[in-house]
């Protein structure tokens, strides 16, 4: 997949501070406070305190959930939602470029939520704005408020984010959400389990980023009883489909790893499993009964944990104007 800047890029010198391109452009207290704020819109999901602001969601890629929990967190908050979920229907048909569709949309709203298939789109936005944006995922980059949502999961279901053991499965080459993941779990000390074909292993510059901030990884080809029994989280992920170029190497890859209720028999009584969903093959329709099944409920605190960044972006903290 073609990409406008490195993984790892710097933010730009103009890039609105409330912005959030990177799970690395929140520190560790950043990440905690907003844990914090999706907890109370958990308890006060209709805190209207968006009066008078306007939310743009551009969408260049498909979605579901981002997408729609990212408009109802608008909504609840009382906020007001412009924008497109199909771009074909926008003058980018027309060949106007990213830069102008941003510059345009600046002139009308208060925050940007955008989702591109081409990584580094979302830091190239930032720097042709003053809005601040908020990136809902780009090409095989990074997806931070998923991130978020999964923090606020894994804390909610484990009591903690300290010294777990994680174990990622599938795509983990491109799939953008672990990517983000390690990145933010990088001051809670985890042990990473990393499972996945030869072909979509995770990429050497991740592999070396928890090199370089002491993250414990082991990386493994066998999905099986010896990794499953000892996890306290399983984040399985779906073959990323559209961002292969070789369809037929998709099709060789795509049902590798598949994860059943009988599985599960040995597994920890606190496992949750995680899944940022869409699913196609990777966990069969028998673990959704399971106690241990958590990926519904880890989407549905999307919504908790996208108010709370909303609110963030915009410069406003319901926790701090109660005090
Ligand atoms: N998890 C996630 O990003 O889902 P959508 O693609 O449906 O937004």
């Amino acid at each position: 997949m073609p990409k406008i800047c490195s993984n790892f890029a710097e933010k730009p010198a103009k890039m609105n501070p409330n912005s959030l391109v990177s799970i690395s452009d929140l520190t560790k207290e950043q990440m905690l406070s907003l844990l914090e704020l999706a907890r109370y819109f958990e308890e006060n999901p209709n805190h209207k305190i968006l009066d008078g602001r306007v939310v743009a969601t551009l969408f260049f890629e498909p979605s579901t959930r981002t997408r729609l929990s990212f408009e109802t967190a608008v909504n609840r908050l009382g906020g007001r939602i412009i924008g497109f979920s199909d771009a074909s229907t926008t003058s980018s048909s027309k060949g106007e470029t990213l830069k102008d569709t941003i510059i345009m949309v600046s002139n009308y709203v208060d925050l940007i939520i955008m989702r591109h298939y081409l990584e580094g789109a979302a830091r190239y936005a930032t720097e042709v704005t003053d809005v601040p944006i908020i990136n809902a995922g780009d090409g095989a980059h990074q997806h931070p408020s998923q991130t978020m949502l999964d923090l606020y999961s894994i804390y909610k279901t484990q009591g903690r984010l300290d010294n777990l053991t994680i174990t990622l499965v599938g795509d983990l080459k491109y799939g953008r959400t672990v990517h983000s993941l390690i990145m933010a779990m990088r001051y809670f000390n985890p042990t990473f389990r990393f499972v996945a074909c030869k072909e979509l292993q995770m990429p050497r510059e991740y592999l070396e980023f928890c090199d370089q901030n002491g993250i414990k990884y082991t990386e493994h080809t066998d999905f099986d009883a010896d990794v499953i029994n000892t996890s306290d989280i399983i984040y399985m992920t779906r073959v990323q489909r559209e961002r292969f170029t070789d369809i037929m190497e998709y099709e060789r890859v795509k049902d590798l790893y598949t994860l059943r209720n009988a599985m599960l028999e040995g597994s920890r009584e606190n496992l949750r499993i995680l899944h940022p969903l869409p699913r196609v093959n990777e966990i069969d329709y028998d673990v959704d009964d399971n106690p241990k099944a958590y990926y519904f409920t880890q989407a549905k605190n999307g919504l908790f944990t996208r108010q709370a960044l909303i609110c963030n972006a915009l410069g406003i903290n319901p926790l701090k104007d109660k005090e």
